[in-house]
């Protein structure tokens, strides 16, 4: 399985691009999600902090998009029921398993759960792909086992190709790397097959 995002890091200011992204489901079948390009917000209301608006109707299970909001790519990922145990199963390897200890924006009180998302939407993941050590962003790594850069017992997650660290399937650090805390979770609403970044019931971020 392989993304094709393309990514540009600058020394002082960590910026990125993403030209498309992708990651398939489990088994290697890969679906190519285009880059979201016709949110309803302007390109300068969105780069100011505009809730971001985006079409998940075509999201199969396993399928991962990335969307950008507040400069910053934002993971959406429809997590297949594997992927929810293997969330379980990571438990007892990850540093902040109830992410008591957020990054640099507080937890929504509705993904305070096993899964770090919305009970009523539990497959659907919603994540600021930054990582917590220096900025770099993270690479899917959905395929269970072992392969090159990770343990024999990986239950599919993320890696960050920067220095090493590793997220599961609701973006806790594993214990024992660089980064210090879980994957930011941005406030979020699904509205039908509209999912709003930036916004939920209590309003704008
Ligand atoms: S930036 Fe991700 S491990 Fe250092």
């Amino acid at each position: 399985m392989r993304d094709k995002e393309d990514e540009r890091v600058d020394g002082s200011r960590r910026t990125w691009l993403i030209a498309t992204t992708v990651a398939g489901g489990i088994g290697g079948v890969a679906t190519v999600v285009p880059f979201v390009s016709s949110f309803a917000p302007s390109e300068k209301a969105k780069a100011a902090g505009a809730p971001v608006e985006v079409d998940i109707s075509n999201l199969k299970p396993g399928d991962m998009m990335t969307v950008a909001w507040r400069g910053k790519p934002v993971w959406i990922i429809n997590r297949t029921d594997k992927m929810l145990a293997d969330v379980q199963k990571a438990d007892k390897e990850v540093a902040d398993p109830q992410s008591k200890n957020p990054f640099s924006m507080p937890e929504p009180d509705y993904t305070k759960n096993e899964f770090r998302s919305r009970p009523d939407h539990k497959n659907l993941f919603v994540a600021v792909a930054v990582c917590t050590h220096l900025g770099c962003t993270p690479t899917p790594r959905f395929q269970e086992g072992a392969q090159p850069n990770l343990p024999d017992d990986w239950p599919g997650g993320f890696l960050c190709p920067c220095h090493g660290s590793t997220y599961d399937m609701a973006g806790r650090v594993f214990k024992n790397k660089p980064a210090p805390q879980n994957l930011d979770i941005p406030p979020y609403m699904i509205t039908g097959n509209t999912l709003v970044i930036g916004k939920d019931e209590k309003g704008e971020a």
